[in-house]
Order: C-alpha cells, then structure tokens, then sequence
C-alpha cells in the first residue's frame, strides 16, 4: 500500500537539504509524490523560513526546475518545531498526521535518537500503522547494532523497518546485477578460475566538509566501507538470486558475506590525512582514520584464493567509484605482452563500463595492444534517477529490495569487527594522494588505474 504522508525528522538538517528534498521535488515533478509532508526539527524556524529553505535547496540542485511542480511541493509541507526528547513534539505530530493512514517516518538524525524517537512515536500510537527509514550508521560496531536492533524490535517488526544505504539506491550500482546476469557472456567467467583479482576505489577528492564532530566518531571504516563498499562487494560477487524479490536477494547477500574469510591486520592500512586534527570537531590527538584499504578473500567455490582489494578515503587524489575486475593472462603468452583483461565499472560521475581487450597492434609483427571498448550510460539511455528519489519511492510503496535487512547489517560488522576493536594504527597521508605509502604495496604490481589516469591510457588506446 502506497503511504500518504512522510514525516522527516531532520528536516533542517544537511542530508535533507542536500538530498532529500530535492529528490521529493523530483517525485513531484514526476507526479508521483501526491502525500503531505511534515518536517521535524529542534531548529526554532517558522513555516515560512523552512519553506524559503526548501525552495533554496531544491532550486540549488535543480537549475531548470519546474515552477508548478516546485510550488506543489511548497503548499504540501509543514514544519513541526520541537525537541525530540519532549513528548510535545510527538503529540504535536499525532495531531498533524492523524487522518492520514500510512506514515513514512525518516529518521535523517544522529544514530543515537533512532531507539529514543521509535520509543516516543509508540507512545503516541504512531508506530503501529508507520514504515520507519533508519538512515545508515546503523550501529557502530557489531554489538550496538544488535543493541539497537533490539530496542526498534521492542516496537516494530522488521517489514515495517528501512534501513537505509543509499548505494543501494544507485542505478550504477545495480547496474552490477544486470551486467552479470543478463549477459550470459561474462558470468561463465566470473570466477575464481579467470579472475585474477578485484579492486574497489571510492576516493574522495573533498575532505570532512564541517562534519569533523561526527566523522571523528566514526571514521572511514564505519562510514563507508561497512556499508557502501561492502553493498558493492556483495553485488560484484554473490551468487545469482533465484528471483528479484527483496528476501531471495538478501539471502545471497548474507551467503557471500558470510563466507569472507577474517581480515588479517597485515592486510590493512589505516591512514589519516594530514591537517585533519586541526579541523573543527576533531579530537585532539584523534586516530580516526580518514583512509583505510584492505585485501580481503572470500572463502567459496567461486572466489577461493582471489585476492579482493577495498580502498577509500578523504582528501585523495580525485573523487572516483570504481571496479576493476582483472582477468588472468592465457597461460601461454604467445604475443610477448604480458597484458590482460579488464572489466572496469565505473559506478561514480559518468558511469559505464570499459572492457579492455588485447588486440593486434598494426605492422609485420604478432604483438597485441590494449584497446577498448566503452559505454557511458547517461549518453546511451538519458540521465539516472537519484538514489534518494528511488530510495523515498520505495520506502513510499513498502518494497525492501533496495534496502537492508538485518541480518546483513549484523554480518558486515561482524566482518570488521575485528579490525575496529584492534585498529592498527594510523599512518598519515598527504592530501591529494592516494592515501599512505603502504597502501600502494597492498596490491602485488600497484593499483590498476583509475579515473582520470584510466582515462588518459583509454585515450592513448584510442
Ligand atoms: C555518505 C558518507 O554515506 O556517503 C559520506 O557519510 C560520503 O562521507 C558519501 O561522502 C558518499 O556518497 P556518494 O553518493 O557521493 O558516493
């Protein structure tokens, strides 16, 4: 059933400026929105300054916006001013969303009010008849997302709960299913039998942007690689579900997670970008990481003894998302070139696929040359939906495939759970790198290429 009103807690916050209304302009725009939309924030705005607020945002990120879409979703908002520890503020929004049937609440506030605002939104009757999106971190480690999980159950089952990752959200992202599965070309290959290794790039060129009080709570592991990376991990390499339904998804999900292998400390490099301790909200002395890269296995019939390479951080070189897939050599090298293939999603800006082929180099000589081939989507289909506008659509319509369930969750923090409790220390890194010296070392031959430098051996191919 389709929901007729959301309810936004954070609503004067970054995550909703940035990119929740936004995509609720687009929802509008496409005449699929049709709820009322009440915000809740501790901010002391009146209406007219949250509305003035919306309009800014949306028209920021939108330059050619529709005036009668933007307008509509103007007259369906209201704003509810009130701290979240006092029960007013939950009476107040009963009163406001009374006659409307099927709630979606959003929780885009700090992890640690989820539990308090279920508990007060019970209380008022809100829950029993509401969807409830939790925004990611969900935890901060294996035994607090359990804990929280424990607290939301107390009220709500799991089909009532979205877990948000807005990865999940990305075309690009699932474009990854798609590629594997409905080419029968490449899946025959897609093993431990021709893949010699996989690398994940999600570099940021930007550093903390003012969130230094948050991030240095959290640090590059607990901010993307538990969930972002790991969502990419699993669509790179789980097996093909038996349909496309939301469980028989999830439940190869957990399959390949639960087979990679405990991450050995050798195999990991923490870093943190110099001049971080001197950004507002950081600790003094802090050893957050801003940078980590790891070599992980996973330990099944398909991926036994691949190496799978994981790296992110702020402050890096470019901002890039990117997999390379790397084929192993024929095993005669009957042209001298000791090149391979590869397959290189580029999941970020101006996502596609480049496949690199050995071709024969022109002249008297049998020597190969790598040349291309290469699809960007945007220019072969038209423009992406955002993640957020499909991620509200479906929270809006009660479909969990692009969300995630807890089970999952509680694995991937099983994965690192390790890792955070015995964190090797942190080694510092320029800005404009790719990260700490040792990080280079972790990939036998150096990282493959990526972003502007694969582009350039692209154009030199071409
Ligand atoms: C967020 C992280 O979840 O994802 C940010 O908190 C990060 O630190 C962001 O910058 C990256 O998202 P995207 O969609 O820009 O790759």
């Amino acid at each position: 059933m389709k929901a007729d009103a959301l309810v936004l807690f954070g609503a004067t916050g970054d995550l909703a400026k940035k990119k929740l209304f936004p995509a609720l302009y687009d929802l509008e725009d496409l005449g699929e929105l049709d709820l009322h939309i009440v915000g809740v924030a501790s901010s002391k705005w009146t209406q007219e300054v949250f509305k003035e607020n919306v309009e800014q945002a949306v028209r920021a990120r939108k330059p050619d916006v529709d005036e009668a879409a933007l307008s509509k979703l103007l007259g369906e908002i209201e704003l509810i001013v009130g701290d979240y520890e006092d029960p007013q503020t939950f009476v107040a929004l009963a009163e406001a969303i009374k006659d409307f049937k099927l709630p979606v609440i959003y929780l885009a506030i700090a992890p640690e009010y989820f539990a308090r605002i279920t508990e007060a939104l019970a209380l008022v009757g809100i829950t029993r008849r509401a969807r409830v999106v939790v925004e990611k971190p969900f935890g901060r480690d294996l035994e607090s997302a359990k804990a929280l999980d424990a607290e939301l159950k107390k009220i709500l089952p799991e089909e009532q709960i979205y877990r948000i990752d807005h990865y999940l959200g990305k075309e690009a992202v699932e474009d990854l299913l798609v590629f594997r599965f409905a080419n029968t070309l490449f899946e025959p290959v897609w093993n431990r039998n021709y893949v010699s290794n996989i690398q994940i790039t999600m570099a940021e060129s930007f550093g903390i942007d003012g969130r230094g009080k948050f991030y240095d709570g959290v640090g590059a592991t607990r901010d993307v690689l538990q969930n972002h990376i790991l969502q990419v991990l699993t669509m790179l390499t789980m097996e093909p579900p038996i349909d496309m339904g939301s469980e028989a998804m999830q439940n190869e999900k957990i399959k390949v997670l639960s087979a990679i292998r405990d991450i050995n400390k050798n195999d990991v490099v923490r870093g943190q970008f110099d001049g971080y301790l001197d950004e507002a909200g950081v600790a003094e002395n802090s050893d957050t990481e801003t940078f980590v890269a790891m070599k992980l296995f996973i330990d099944n019939w398909r991926w036994a003894g691949v190496p799978i390479y994981l790296r992110t951080g702020k402050k890096l070189a470019e901002t890039v998302l990117e997999v390379i897939v790397e084929f192993k050599q024929p095993p005669r090298a009957l042209f001298g070139s000791g090149a391979s293939n590869q397959v290189r999603f580029r999941l970020g800006a101006k996502d596609g696929v480049d496949i690199s082929l050995q071709a024969k180099k022109p002249g008297t000589k049998l020597v190969t040359e790598t040349v291309d081939l290469s699809v960007e989507f945007v220019a072969e289909f038209g423009d992406r939906q955002g993640p957020y506008e499909r991620l509200l659509r479906a929270a809006m319509l009660g479909d969990h495939f692009r969300f995630t369930r807890i089970d999952a969750v509680l694995h991937s923090w099983q994965i690192l759970e390790d890792l955070l409790k015995n964190p090797n220390a942190v080694e510092s890194y320029e800005p404009g790198t790719w990260g700490p010296e040792s990080a280079q070392l972790l990939v036998p031959g150096g990282w493959a290429p990526v972003g502007s430098e694969a582009e350039q051996l692209k154009d030199l191919h071409q």
